[in-house]
């Protein structure tokens, strides 16, 4: 996601943050700005667009003098890409400034607070609110302004702070988003990720969730949130910057697959309240959502994937007739729409050619557009009526994961508000699954921690030809995408098929040893599956089977078996597709694929 770098110590600290700064341009960004202070006022600038403008802007930060200063690189969030946006945030005297990675989620909340108090906001972001609480608290003890807004803000946050009052210490903070520390020569360094630190030090201290630290030139000291000091020891790191760019992992498809549980928490935690499902995003009355006739929605890739698992559910859950369509297909197709249909675009960058056309074609035709989304002020955010975002952050490998599972929850999201807006679902059920829901983290990374016996499982496929994946209802919407993970990444030749249409041709395809990767989740196809599997099995296939825990019966048709956790009927994607995530991607290793980019695929198709 966004980028933090601090400096504190003998030397400028300007062209250190720029330094910093470009060692985390991997990660993606829209837009970066710094704050020094020189003793006597804290100097910004920030700039929309790539880190060089910034340096242009401040001569590689030489124009900005004094040695101790935050910098930011921006993944919009709150507000689109934009000068104003763009981090490090003031409070109104400018005397307390602020660089945050994450996400406040009650910033609406606060903001509505702080402006009855008198507090004015420049920008969109959920960050100026911290700046502006942090200045509501202060009272001339730093220490204490940080703790008591750690007490009211909910979401995640890495900050780095400036008082003015304090000119010889920087500040630091986190929860749930990442901050590291190490010592420079004659100064202390901060940063969100190990590669902008390695040419200073490999001795960092990682700051634990609620850990606040204090820095001077000389001395960090670390507190906890009740303001008592901690004793902590640095770690030593022996990554080199390539395995640093990817947090230690081998591939960035990796990384990503492990931010699932993150990605996925991020997406649905700012949308339940209590026991509720908010959107406020969505801009619908509960009239409007009552008057949808039919959902369309509308995608390319893993983002259609994702689609027809949302037909499963927000059929099956709110009983609202669902369409889904490939973007190429329909833009030309003058499809039948209208007033009355609520079109779903579901686009991880916001930029595919052909998502973007159809999205134009259906507001032309009257439709309402809802965009899920993952970049903001994307061509599609941008577009849509009302943008609905994935919160996974920035993705790197061409192959989606996190992205990918985000738009699942954002999907699941959407069928809760409307199934219980439309009567359908009561309170009692719609609170099941809230819970469930917000098991899904711990169980995916349950299942990604069983990584090595998927691995172990992959060797012994690296030479296949043909795999087949199968499935019935939502479990045919998960063959899509785990066929389409392991082809696009490892070369093999794969189809999914809905298993009961196997018998209509696919099955002569069936020899002695070929790969037949079934899927069956739903306890009332069970029967239905293990017959499909019973008939590949005989004619020679090896079958592995996905199923939930406690499906025992399977063990009779299948050679090998994963079993995922118990969820609902409908969120069981989210769990499925992690093992066959896994085991594309160790296929991919295998066979020494370029496992992040793929050859012939790009990760945005801006072309038609
Ligand atoms: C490309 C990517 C896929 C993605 C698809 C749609 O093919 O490789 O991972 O699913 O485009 O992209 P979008 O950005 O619209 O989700």
């Amino acid at each position: 996601m966004c980028g933090i770098v601090g400096y504190i110590g003998k030397q400028q600290a300007a062209p250190i943050l720029l330094d910093g700064l470009e060692k985390l341009e991997y990660r993606g960004y829209d837009s970066a700005g710094i704050a020094v202070y020189d003793g006597e006022q804290i100097g910004m600038k920030k700039a929309k667009g790539r880190l060089k403008v910034l340096s242009e802007l401040t001569h590689g930060g030489e124009t900005l003098p004094g040695t101790i200063g935050i910098g930011h690189t921006r993944w919009a969030t709150h507000g689109e890409p934009s000068d104003v946006n763009a981090h490090p945030h003031f409070n109104k005297e400018q005397s307390i400034v602020v660089v945050h990675n994450g996400i406040i989620e009650n910033y609406l909340k606060l903001k509505k607070k702080l402006q009855a108090k008198g507090y004015e906001f420049v920008s969109d972001t959920d960050t100026e609110v911290i700046a502006h609480l942090l200045d509501y608290y202060y009272k001339g003890n730093p220490l204490q302004a940080i703790t008591k807004i750690m007490h009211r803000m909910e979401g995640s946050y890495a900050l780095g702070i400036l008082f003015q009052d304090h000119p010889d210490q920087l500040y630091a903070v986190r929860k749930d988003s990442p901050l590291i520390i190490g010592h420079t020569e004659g100064g202390c360094i901060i940063a969100s990720d190990v590669p902008a630190v390695l040419k200073y030090t490999r001795d960092v201290y990682f700051i634990e969730n609620e850990e606040i630290v204090c820095m001077t030139a000389d001395t960090m000291e670390f507190y906890n949130v009740d303001e008592e000091p901690i004793e902590k020891s640095p770690t030593h790191i022996d990554w080199d910057v390539d395995a640093a760019e990817k947090g230690g992992y081998e591939h960035f498809m990796l990384k990503e697959m492990y931010e699932q549980p993150k990605a996925i928490a991020d997406t649905f935690s700012p949308r339940i309240r209590g026991q509720e499902i908010v959107i406020e995003e969505l801009d619908m009355s509960e009239e409007e959502i009552r008057a949808v006739k039919k959902i369309m929605i509308v995608a390319c890739g893993s983002a259609y994937h994702a689609g027809v698992t949302a037909k499963y559910v927000i059929e099956g859950m709110a009983r609202i007739p669902v369409e889904v369509d490939l973007a190429s297909e329909f833009r030309y197709r003058d499809p039948l729409i209208d007033r009355d249909t609520l079109l779903i675009v579901i686009s991880q960058s916001g930029e595919t050619a052909d998502t973007l056309a159809a999205l134009r074609e259906a507001k032309e035709k009257g439709s309402k557009v809802l965009g899920i989304v993952n970049v903001v002020g994307s061509s599609i955010a941008r577009e849509a009526d009302t943008v609905m975002y994935t919160w996974a952050g920035p993705e790197i490998a061409v192959a989606t994961t996190k992205a990918y599972s985000s738009q699942l929850i954002a999907l699941y999201l959407l069928a809760m508000k409307f199934a219980e807006v439309r009567g359908v679902i009561g309170k009692e059920e719609l609170h099941g699954y809230i819970e469930d829901l917000k098991k899904l983290p711990d169980q995916v990374e349950m299942l990604l921690n069983n990584k090595n016996r998927i691995q172990k499982f992959a060797n012994r496929y690296l030479a296949a030809k043909d795999v087949f994946f199968i499935g019935r209802g939502i479990d045919y919407a998960i063959s899509l995408e785990g066929s389409l993970k392991l082809k696009e990444i490892s070369y093999i030749h794969s189809e999914a098929y809905a298993a009961g249409e196997l018998k209509h041709g696919t099955i002569s395809l069936i020899e002695e040893g070929t790969l037949v990767a079934a899927v069956l989740t739903q306890e009332d196809l069970y029967k239905k599956m293990i017959s499909n599997m019973v008939e590949v099995r005989t004619r020679g296939a090896f079958v592995l089977a996905v199923t939930n825990e406690g499906n025992r019966e399977v063990e009779r048709a299948a050679d090998y078996v994963i079993y995922i956790p118990q969820t609902n009927r409908y969120f069981t994607n989210s769990l499925a597709i992690i093992p066959l995530q896994l085991f594309g991607y160790y296929i991919s290793v295998g066979r020494g694929c370029d496992v992040d980019k793929p050859r012939n695929l790009a990760k945005s198709v801006t072309v038609e």
